[in-house]
This record gives C-alpha cells, sequence and structure tokens, in this order.
C-alpha cells in the first residue's frame, strides 16, 4: 500500500519524507489556503522534497477551463497529477486528461458508480472520501470495498485512494478493503507508529538492561 500525506504544509512534508514511507503527497484547496502562501511557489517545493505522485486540483468547474489548469499543472513538472471534482464538466474533462496522458485523481467520489465513471474515463486514481461519509453517517469503508470488487470485476487499473482519512483504523481497514493508496494528515502518520505496549516494553528492556550493565562492571 502506498502512503501520501494529505497536506500542504511544507514542514509536514518534509518529516514524513524523512520518516522513509512516503510515497506521495495530496493537496486540496481547502489545505493549501491554510497555509496562506502562493501556491505555486508550494508546489514547486513540494515535487523538490517527494519524488511521486503530487495532486493539485483544478478549480474551475467548466471543460475548456479545467483542461486549461489541467494541462497548465501538467506541464510544471512530471509528477504532478491533476486533481479533478467527479461532476459532469469535470468527467468530459477526465476522458480527454487520459487521452493526452495526463494522470488524474478523480475527487470528492462519494459513490460507487462516480468510480466507476471515472476508471471507465481513465482516471489514473479515484479518490473515495471515507472520512466524510462516516461524518454523516454512512460506512465510508464500505464504498471503499464496493470500488475494489468492481474494479477487479472489470480488470480496471484505475488505483483507489483511500481519503479523507481520520485515523490509524482507518489506515488498516483501507489496507484490508485492498486500497492502494491511503491519504493522511501528518497527524496521523505520527499515530501509527505509536502503541502505549511499545513505550512501556522498551522501557522495561531499558532498565533490565542497567542491571546487566552493572553485572558486566562488576565483571571487568
Ligand atoms: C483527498 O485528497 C482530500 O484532500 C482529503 O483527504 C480530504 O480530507 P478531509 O475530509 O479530511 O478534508
Amino acid at each position: 500500500m502506498k502512503f501520501f500525506i494529505d497536506t500542504g504544509n511544507i514542514k509536514e512534508i518534509r518529516e514524513a519524507a524523512a520518516m522513509g514511507i512516503l510515497d506521495g503527497v495530496t493537496t486540496n484547496p481547502s489545505l493549501v489556503a491554510k497555509e496562506g502562501r502562493e501556491f505555486l511557489e508550494l508546489l514547486d517545493e513540494i515535487v523538490a522534497v517527494v519524488d511521486g505522485p503530487i495532486s493539485a486540483e483544478v478549480t474551475a468547474l467548466d471543460y475548456d477551463t479545467i483542461m486549461k489548469e489541467a494541462r497548465f499543472y501538467a506541464r510544471r513538472h512530471k509528477n504532478i497529477v491533476v486533481k479533478i471534482p467527479i461532476i459532469p464538466e469535470g468527467l468530459k474533462a477526465i476522458r480527454t486528461c487520459a487521452d493526452e496522458g495526463i494522470r488524474v485523481n478523480t475527487t470528492l467520489c462519494f459513490s460507487a458508480n462516480k468510480a466507476l465513471l471515472a476508471a471507465k474515463a481513465g482516471s489514473y486514481i479515484i479518490s473515495p472520501f471515507l472520512g466524510r461519509i462516516d461524518d454523516v453517517g454512512g460506512d465510508g469503508m464500505d464504498l471503499i470495498r464496493q470500488i475494489r470488487e468492481i474494479y477487479d470485476n472489470y480488470g480496471f487499473k484505475t488505483e483507489i485512494l483511500a481519503a479523507s482519512i481520520r485515523s490509524p483504523l482507518h489506515v488498516t481497514e483501507a489496507a484490508l478493503a485492498g486500497a492502494d493508496i491511503a491519504t493522511m494528515p501528518f497527524s496521523v502518520i505520527q499515530q501509527l507508529i505509536k502503541h502505549p505496549l511499545t513505550d512501556v516494553g522498551l522501557a522495561k528492556f531499558l532498565s533490565d538492561w542497567e542491571k546487566v550493565k552493572r553485572l558486566q562492571k562488576v565483571g571487568t
């Protein structure tokens, strides 16, 4: 499973990259707005830090302007994947992008049918937002399972990216459900390595080792 970080914060991206487990980055207009930075400058910094797919989202709603933005981002760096929402004009653009060799991350997916359409249009990635489905009382993980089954039934190569992840449990369950990628906030990446029994176990090993060291001193 590939791990992406879901942020526009360059410091978090650097720290996650330094952990050696980072495969890519997803951004969205809300995450970028939080940083209060010029987007293209930020994007250039991100591609310099992470050698993997970096999602940059279009903000146009009509086909022509979506395509203009998509071509612009795709030309800027080979690792940039264009994020396009799964709306009717977006769907047309996803097809054109696929025909032109532009990789698309289809975003704001909340149904198996939208995922099916994105795959048929040739999207490189589909992003079901599981946390937001849970937020409104649905079962986000069930959507991941459905998409996995549908893609496997027909041999679609579109990669399933579990998005809107809120907890380490989401990561485990998305992996079990067969998601190809999980994108998560830095806080969740940090939580993945935490376990109280690891800390307790390590403290005990270290205190016991002190006894061994004392004996060694006596013996020498
Ligand atoms: C995906 O690429 C989105 O940026 C993201 O996962 C949305 O997550 P949120 O629901 O926490 O905003």
